[in-house]
């Protein structure tokens, strides 16, 4: 198997209601690392560029959340319909979609594929 030139992590974690703390997929978060799949399957990108669902990446409120690596780059509240920008501006492009970023989660290591 080839190594991606990046990995999109996309946490999909989806906590009970009883916990009282939002996830990212209370946001639709396992559909949207679906559609990366998707996208990057139908363009022929999946040998170089990689979306992969993820647990918890640490931020947790106002999700989803995702990060791209190894540019550190984290994105926060995106939705589906975001998708195809990250990919053409930051993915192939290598300009970071700015108006979805956010900052990294302190002390947060790069995730591990689930
Ligand atoms: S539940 Fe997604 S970052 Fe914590």
């Amino acid at each position: 198997m080839e190594t991606p030139d990046k990995i999109l992590f996309v946490c999909t974690n989806k906590r009970l209601a009883k916990w009282g703390k939002e996830s990212c997929g209370d946001h639709g978060a396992s559909d949207i690392a679906e559609h990366f799949r998707r996208v990057l399957k139908m363009r022929g990108l999946n040998k170089n560029l990689r979306a992969s669902a993820s647990g918890c990446l640490g931020p947790c409120n106002e999700g989803p959340h995702a990060v791209v690596m190894p540019d550190n780059i984290w994105y926060s509240g995106f939705s589906i319909d975001d998708v195809e920008e990250i990919v053409e501006s930051h993915l192939l492009g290598g300009k970071p979609v700015t108006r979805l970023q956010s900052s990294p989660a302190v002390g947060q290591q790069p995730p591990e594929e689930v």
